[in-house]
């Protein structure tokens, strides 16, 4: 883990331009960080596929095919607190549906606290967190035929490129069978006015959760990074639909990092990419499932037309 931590920041900062993982951003305090930009007034984005679980969970019940007399199995990828998940989960229950709720995330405290609230508020819900690799739980679930609906929400997808995600659902599609069905929820393509302030908020928030990256470099690394002296610096193009993340340098200046034993140069106004947070369309989404087994079978938006959730099916037998 660590050894991969100092190998990816000696590659992303010897590179030019120079990047660094988004992945990188969730340790204790970007994990803190993350869950205060949900509630911020500027990020849309959690609120608006709430508003699709909280007012049209019956649509999305549709939307997914289940029967009642039949027991499916809902597979959350990154279940996080589970607020979403939640409005889906007590109308299944409600409407008398049968099926087995596998939460899955990294972090094992997330999981134990998201097992326990849905212990007290859905006493009757079966449920069966997983803590690990996405891959490895689905391949374990994939040979009892069970039918499957996976969920991953929150536009994570988003924080892949393309070619990334393409694979990323072509080997979900590996791991399940014919007509089973993935929730894909991801921010629409919309007016710059929209979606910078999201990634650039007033309080600073998402200041912090960006340049949090470099103090974890300085902690877990030994880096003498100044915070003070780098900038965050968000981008965003409605024309290809891409948010982008950067630290910009505010000064000429050299960083050493002490387990790399290695010194970086950064000039006055130089910046290092940390993340994109793609927007979709139809067009956008349909060419990524080009090179998977997906299609979509169904769209539901939130009131303002901000945010998506795709029903997208598994087509071929394998
Ligand atoms: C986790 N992910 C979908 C967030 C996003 O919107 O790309 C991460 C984030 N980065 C800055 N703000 C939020």
């Amino acid at each position: 883990m660590l050894e991969q931590f100092k190998a990816d920041v000696d590659e992303g900062l010897s590179s030019q331009p120079k990047f660094l993982s988004s992945k990188y951003f969730y340790d204790k305090l970007g994990d803190d960080l993350f869950v205060q930009i949900m509630n911020l007034p500027e990020y849309y984005l959690t609120r608006a596929e709430m508003d699709i679980f909280q007012n049209q969970t019956d649509a999305l019940i549709e939307a997914i095919h289940v029967k009642t007399d039949t027991n499916f199995e809902l597979i959350e990828l990154g279940a996080g607190d589970g607020t979403k998940t939640k409005k889906l989960l007590s109308r299944l229950l409600e409407k008398g549906y049968a099926f087995e709720y596998f939460p899955i995330d990294i972090s094992q405290n997330a999981l134990n606290q998201l097992e326990d609230s849905l212990k007290r508020e859905m006493p009757q819900l079966n449920v069966n967190p997983q803590q690990g690799d996405y891959f490895n739980v689905l391949s374990s679930l994939k040979p009892n035929q069970k039918p499957k609906v996976i969920l991953f929400l929150g536009s994570n997808i988003g924080n892949m490129i393309d070619e990334r995600a393409s694979a990323f659902i072509y080997q979900l599609g590996e791991n399940v069978h014919t007509g089973d069905k993935l929730v894909l929820g991801v921010d629409l393509i919309k007016s710059e006015e929209i979606v910078l302030p999201a990634y650039n908020d007033a309080s600073g928030v998402t200041r912090a959760f960006n340049l949090n990256i470099l103090k974890r470099i300085n902690d877990q690394l030994g880096a003498n990074f100044i915070l003070e002296q780098f900038d965050h610096a968000p981008e965003y193009s409605e024309e290809t639909g891409i948010a982008k993340s950067y630290i910009m340098s505010l000064a000429d200046q050299v960083v050493h990092i002490e387990s790399l034993d290695t010194s970086y140069d950064f000039k006055a106004g130089e910046k290092i990419q940390t993340e994109i947070s793609r927007k979709y369309n139809d067009d956008i989404l349909a060419n990524i499932l080009k090179l998977t087994d997906f299609k979509i079978i169904e769209k539901l938006s939130d009131r303002n037309g901000y945010f998506a959730d795709y029903i997208i099916e598994k087509q071929f037998s394998e």
